[in-house]
């Protein structure tokens, strides 16, 4: 059965339960996840219905609290987890994209992967349950913003939006709830030296301590100014230095420049998702939620989350410059204290740092008393090479006694303490068997 076909019985069975029930929604704790639990929230309360949200990470434990009578539709998450959904005594929609563990035998799975989508490019979380959404009711479309921003969270804009979610931005387009409009990397309001020195997406190496403004200077452009003020020739002349500067840097991939989509309700949905992002790696989800309902006080402060968030990332971004790496054959990692921060400092190292082989995918380790998370990154190529992280962390994790998934570019683990070394090593192996049978 079609995708599309199978959110219809999914939208029937929500339209089968009498007006005011409360529905559970049970979501991922990133920006795609937010996104998805807060377009479901949103058509849930406009179709009459209550609804509470639960934002959790994935593992075991996802489904606590979950009573007999209810209905659980389940965002972004899930997919690894079967057999606690199965177990449960309610009926459960699935509304994910997230590598499938065995099948669900108790609920309706919109898993794009099972509809032949890619789940990794051409449909999210958000994107998934939106399509759920629409089957409620197509007016849900100017849902198809917060969409966008969780396919922007889970980076699936990369090489441009395919598939589904190209879809859902076309209908979204059509509609007028979405406007594509031409920015840099550069914040309008901060001087090019501010800009540079706090940018993140890309990274730029040794800009810290007046890196950036000796840049600057060496190529003739005034610190002070900001890109709006540059003439013609000096923005040419600053964008091909910037990319000269990554490509020494080893990046392969970066945009300075980039056509973004702007939402009617939202305005650029790259922030947006920056900020839904920072709210859970923040611990503050409700914040998220409350700002995806254009609560003008949520927003306010997911915008301090963000700045504070990428103030952290900038900080250990600059002592993993100075790291000396650690690998095996076919994996950098490193170790930081911060697990919140594992993921996104492992995927901009792998990017954007020139002291990580870009030949090797690059993992997290965050150990704590009682459990080590682990984060892994990797780039189109690898993955076009054989490497496959979501196989990787799930076999290596299931090995050492812990739980692992995700994306083949992008996957999590979580493992016993001292268990690190025979982890690695598995991973690496099983890393190298797949990228060996590609070659
Ligand atoms: O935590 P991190 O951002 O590195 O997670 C990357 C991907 O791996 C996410 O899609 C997440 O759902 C998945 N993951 C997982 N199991 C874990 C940790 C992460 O499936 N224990
Ligand atoms: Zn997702």
């Amino acid at each position: 059965m079609e995708f599309e076909q199978v959110a219809g019985h999914a939208a029937e069975l929500i339209h089968s339960l009498p007006k005011g029930e409360r529905i559970r929604i049970i979501s991922h704790c990133d920006a795609d996840g937010i996104a998805s639990a807060a377009i479901m929230a949103i058509s849930l309360a406009r179709a009459g219905y209550r609804f509470h949200v639960s934002i959790k990470k994935t593992g075991p434990g996802i489904t606590d609290g979950i009573g007999e009578n209810e209905l659980a539709i389940f965002c972004d998450i899930g997919s690894t987890n079967l057999e606690e959904l199965n177990n449960l005594k309610c009926r459960v929609i699935l509304c994910d994209h997230h590598m499938i563990k065995g099948e669900l035998t108790n609920g309706i799975n919109l898993n794009a992967r099972i509809y032949n989508m890619d789940g990794s490019r051409e449909v999210c979380g958000a994107t998934a349950t939106l399509a759920l959404s629409l089957a409620m009711d197509e007016k849900n479309i100017d849902l198809a913003q917060l969409a966008i921003v969780g396919a922007i969270g889970d980076k699936q804009d990369k090489g441009g939006f395919t598939g589904y979610n190209k879809k859902v931005l076309e209908m979204a387009i059509e509609k007028g709830f979405i406007e594509m409009k031409e920015e840099t990397t550069f914040s309008p309001d901060k001087s090019l030296m501010d800009s540079l020195e706090e940018c993140i997406e890309p990274y730029f190496s040794n800009f810290s301590g007046g890196g950036a403004v000796r840049f600057l200077q060496e190529i003739g452009i005034d610190p002070l100014k900001k890109f709006t003020d540059l003439e013609e020739a000096e923005a040419k002349k600053l964008l091909s230095g910037l990319a000269l500067k990554l490509v020494e840097q080893g990046a392969e991939e970066f945009a300075l420049t980039r056509i973004a989509p702007y939402g009617q309700n939202y305005g650029n949905l790259y922030d947006i998702s920056s900020k839904l992002n920072a709210c859970a790696r923040e611990g503050e989800e409700g914040v998220g939620i409350a700002a995806c309902f254009n609560d003008k006080d949520a927003m306010k402060k997911a915008e301090e989350l963000q700045s504070r968030y990428r103030e952290k990332i900038r900080h250990e971004m600059r002592e993993l410059e100075k790291e000396k790496v650690e690998e095996l054959s076919h994996i950098s990692y490193f170790h930081t204290k911060k697990s919140s921060l594992g993921g996104v400092l492992a995927g901009l190292a792998m990017l954007y740092l020139p002291n990580f082989n870009k030949e090797k995918a690059v993992v997290s380790i965050s150990g704590g008393d009682k459990k080590v998370d682990i984060s892994g990154r990797g780039t189109e190529r690898l993955v076009s090479k054989g490497l496959d992280l979501a196989e990787g962390m799930y076999v290596a994790a299931s090995a050492v006694g812990g739980g692992g998934g995700g994306h083949p570019i992008a996957a999590g683990a979580t493992i016993p303490p001292g268990k690190e070394k025979e982890f690695l090593e598995k991973l690496d192996a099983v890393l190298a068997e797949k990228m060996r049978g590609e070659k």
